[in-house]
């Protein structure tokens, strides 16, 4: 660069040599100059960069490592091999910011927990989902609507207070909208985004994902609802007993089994969505508040106790995280699948059905074909001076 400015400085009239006319030719001499240095500049400034910001294209092919150098020199002296294998191999280091999770580099069980998710997870979930629907509609094809053998009375009896009700449809509802924003979560971006393109989808996401959250509060408040009004009528019994070897008269027109407020099928359904909802809310609380619990340790240093397993127990937090991610997806399929059942027979699949949930009144005729037992107690508790029942019209 100093050759450059010399030779330009040797072009450049010396001030006391130039004759008429140089004074003419003085701006343009200025700027040639000046255009010239910056040229000169630009090409100089490459050739004086360090020279460990210009990798060869191949250090090791063009230089040879006989003296036990790096070539290169990109990494010092040393060969870090050992170091990076220990970082692929999620070896935590020590960092001096307050989150030390952020010292593993590599989390290889995260693409293990990303192929499941969108492997084998979400294929078997669909395949659950699509099985139930198409089971539904087998059944309603063969079987058809459950009528009312004895047709309406006309008379009615209270199934559900109006606490009952608020209790049933705070969890029901919750349920559903965390079911479908859960499911576009899962499968959104398959289904509903080549239809309706990324930036509804995207607004829609947002909104179920605010939904989800909140929703998931409502869910368990109803679900503890629940299970405090109507948990001592689904402890089992021996009618259950009856009522499940006749197949709760389902399959067979005109043959219905005795049985209490709820039958077997009901008690069944009762206990999965208290189990099932119960471990939904657990692992859906774990991921509202990540990295705050560790279930999955609890959970399997219980279950190694009890049947002598050799499952893991000093879980990183983010694997607590993903065992939760995947637990909830599955015991949240597994739920639909139950509920899907039991809103097809709350609604079409069984006449007269909806209304115990609907207005809270049910026709006489269905309560005394499906709940026997129960009509006794009740109008043996309402039965009025001729023994009559005082059933509500
Ligand atoms: C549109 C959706 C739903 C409909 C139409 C519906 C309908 C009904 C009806 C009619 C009953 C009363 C049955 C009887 O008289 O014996 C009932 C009970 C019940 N529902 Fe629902 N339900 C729905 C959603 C849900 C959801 C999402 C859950 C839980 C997550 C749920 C949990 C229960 C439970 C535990 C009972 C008591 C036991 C039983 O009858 O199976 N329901 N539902």
């Amino acid at each position: 660069m100093r050759k450059a400015v010399e030779t330009c400085r040797e072009q450049v009239p010396d001030r006391n040599t130039r004759g008429h006319g140089a004074q003419s030719h003085r701006g343009a001499a200025f700027l040639k100059l000046a255009v010239f240095l910056l040229f000169a500049f630009l090409l100089a400034v490459p050739a004086l960069a360090p020279a460990q910001a210009q990798p060869t294209s191949n250090p090791v092919a063009s230089e040879s490592p006989a003296d036990g150098h790096v070539p290169g020199n990109t990494l010092g002296t040393a060969s870090d091999a050992d170091l990076w294998r220990a970082v692929r191999q999620g070896v935590a280091g020590n960092v001096s910011i307050p989150d030390k999770k952020a010292g593993t580099l590599v989390q290889s069980e995260g693409e293990l927990w990303r192929s499941l998710r969108n492997g084998p997870v979400a294929l078997y979930s669909s395949w659950a989902l699509i099985g139930m629907i198409v089971l539904l509609a087998l059944f309603f094809a063969l079987r058809g609507r459950i009528r009312i053998d004895h047709g309406r009375s006309g008379a009615t009896i209270t199934r559900f207070a109006g606490y009952e009700r608020f209790g049933h449809w705070l969890l029901a509802l919750s349920f559903l909208t965390l079911a479908v924003t859960g499911l576009n979560i899962m499968y959104g971006r398959y289904v509903l985004l080549p239809i309706i393109g990324g930036e509804a989808f995207g607004f829609i996401t947002l909104m179920g994902k605010y939904l989800h959250n909140y929703l998931a509060f409502a869910f368990m408040a109803g679900l503890v609802m629940i299970f405090l009004m109507w948990v001592r009528h689904n402890l089992p019994d021996r009618t259950d007993l009856v009522w499940l070897a006749k197949g709760g008269g389902i399959f067979v027109k005109g043959s219905h089994p005795p049985a209490k407020k709820f039958n077997a099928g009901q008690k069944a359904i009762f206990w999965l969505v208290i189990l099932l909802g119960l471990s939904l809310s657990v692992s859906g609380w774990a991921l509202l508040f990540p990295f705050t619990t560790d279930f999955f340790s609890g959970t399997f240093a219980a279950v190694n106790a009890v049947f002598g397993t050799d499952l893991p127990t000093a879980l990183a937090p983010i694997q607590e995280q993903q065992l939760n991610s995947l637990w909830h997806s599955v015991v949240a399929v597994a739920l639909t699948c139950v509920i899907l059942a039991h809103i097809y027979i709350g609604s079409v699949g069984m006449e007269g059905a909806f209304d115990a949930m609907g207005s809270g009144e049910v026709d006489l005729n269905w309560a005394k074909e499906h709940h026997s037992i129960w009509v006794e107690e009740v109008t043996a508790g309402e039965r009025g001076p001729a023994g009559a029942p005082q059933a509500a019209e």
